[in-house]
C-alpha cells in the first residue's frame, strides 16, 4: 500500500467538517487504496470540539485512517499537506457590508495561503469551500506564489449536483443519466447552471426539456437559491450535501472524470470563454492523472453569454475589492 496522504481540513469543528471528516476517514475522498492522515485546523475556542470529533473518528475504527492531529496554527496544520479542504470562513452577519466580509475572510485566507506556501507538499491540491469561496481561493492563491496557481480551486460542485438532481427530477430519469452539465461563474446567486450542452440518455437536455420558461423561471433560480431554500427548511445551512460535494470534487480531481462526462470546478481562468484570466470562476472541466482541463469549443448562445457575463462581472468586482483592500 501507498504512504498516507495528508489531508488538512479547516473549520473541522463546524457542521460541514462533521459531515466531511468521517467520509474522508472511510476512504471516499481519495479511494479505497489510499490511507489518510487528518490534520484539523480550528480557531482556539473550537479546538476542544474538534478533539471531540477526533474521539469519534477513533471510534469509527477506520482502517485507512492513520492519524489525526489538531492545530490552532495554520503553519503547523498545512505542514506537508497534500490535500487541503478550506472550509472554515467568516460568515456574513446581519448588517455586514461586502467589504467587511471580504476583509474578515482576508484575515483567514491570507495566512492560510502563506502557510500553504511554506509547508505544502509538491503535489498539493486545495479546495476552498468557505464563502465567498471563489474570492477566498483567490486570496489564498495570491499568498502562495511558490505553488502552481491551478492548484487553488473553489467549490461549485454542490451547485453542479443540485442542477443534476433538479434536471433528472424534471425529466423523470436517474441522476446518473444526466451528463455534461455546467455551472459557470461564481458560487453565488449569480451562478449560471447551463443545460444547453447537457445530455440526458444521449439526447440534448435543453431539447428534452423544451421549456425555456421552466428553465428561466424555475430551474435556474431554484439551483442558484437552493442554499436559501435549505436554510428555510432546515433552520441551518447545507452541510452534508456540501461535504458530499467536496468529496466529489476532490475524488474526481484525483481519480479522473468518466469518459463522456465532465464536472464543474471553480478554477483560475486562462481566458477561455471570455472569462478574464486569473479570476477563479466555474468552468466545465475534465480531469485525468490529478490535473484538469477546461472543456473547449462549446457554443455559447446569447442567453448563456448574458448569464455568464453577469456572474463573471460579480467575480471581477470581488477581485477589484480585495485588491483595493490590499488582500491580493
Ligand atoms: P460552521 O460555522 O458550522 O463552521 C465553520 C467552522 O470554521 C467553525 O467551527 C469555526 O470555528 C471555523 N473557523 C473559523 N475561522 C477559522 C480559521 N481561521 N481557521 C480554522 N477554522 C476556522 O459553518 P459550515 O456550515 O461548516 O460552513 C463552512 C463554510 O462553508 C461557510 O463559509 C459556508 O458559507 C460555506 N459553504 C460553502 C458551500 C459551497 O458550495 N461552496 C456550501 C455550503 C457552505
Amino acid at each position: 500500500t501507498q504512504a498516507p496522504v495528508n489531508v488538512t481540513v479547516t473549520g473541522a469543528a463546524g457542521q460541514i467538517g462533521y459531515a466531511l471528516l468521517f467520509r474522508i476517514a472511510s476512504g471516499q475522498l481519495l479511494g479505497q487504496d489510499t490511507p489518510v492522515k487528518l490534520r484539523l485546523l480550528e480557531i482556539p475556542q473550537a479546538v476542544k470540539a474538534a478533539e471531540g470529533t477526533a474521539l469519534e473518528l477513533e471510534d469509527g475504527a477506520f482502517p485507512l485512517l492513520q492519524g489525526i492531529d489538531i492545530f490552532d496554527d495554520a503553519t503547523k496544520a498545512f505542514d506537508g499537506v497534500n490535500v487541503g479542504l478550506l472550509v472554515g470562513a467568516r460568515p456574513r452577519t446581519k448588517g455586514m457590508e461586502r467589504g467587511d466580509l471580504l476583509e474578515a475572510n482576508g484575515g483567514i485566507f491570507k495566512p492560510q495561503g502563506e502557510a500553504i506556501n511554506a509547508g505544502a507538499a509538491d503535489d498539493v491540491k486545495i479546495l476552498v469551500v468557505g464563502n465567498p469561496a471563489n474570492t477566498n481561493a483567490l486570496i489564498a492563491q495570491a499568498h502562495a506564489p511558490d505553488v502552481p496557481k491551478e492548484r487553488f480551486t473553489a467549490m461549485t460542485r454542490l451547485d453542479h449536483n443540485r442542477a443534476q438532481a433538479q434536471l433528472a427530477k424534471k425529466l423523470g430519469v436517474n441522476v446518473a443519466d444526466v451528463k455534461k452539465l455546467t455551472i459557470w461563474g461564481n458560487h453565488s446567486a449569480t451562478q449560471y447552471p447551463d443545460i444547453f450542452h447537457a445530455e440526458v440518455g444521449g439526447k440534448n437536455a435543453a431539447e428534452a426539456v423544451g421549456d425555456q420558461k421552466w428553465l428561466e423561471d424555475e430551474f435556474i433560480p431554484r439551483v442558484a437559491k437552493r442554499g436559501a431554500e435549505i436554510i428555510e427548511a432546515r433552520g441551518a445551512s447545507s452541510a452534508a450535501s456540501a461535504a458530499n460535494a467536496a468529496i466529489d470534487h476532490v475524488y474526481d480531481w484525483v481519480n479522473g472524470t468518466a469518459e463522456g462526462d465532465w464536472v464543474s470546478m471553480g478554477i483560475p481562468s486562462d481566458g477561455s470563454y471570455g472569462v478574464p484570466e486569473g479570476i477563479i470562476s466555474s468552468f466545465p472541466v475534465t480531469t485525468k492523472n490529478g490535473s484538469y482541463e477546461i472543456v473547449q469549443g462549446l457554443e455559447i448562445d446569447e442567453f448563456s453569454r448574458g448569464k455568464i457575463d453577469a456572474s463573471v462581472r460579480e467575480l471581477t468586482e470581488e477581485r477589484d475589492a480585495v485588491k483595493q483592500l490590499g488582500l491580493i
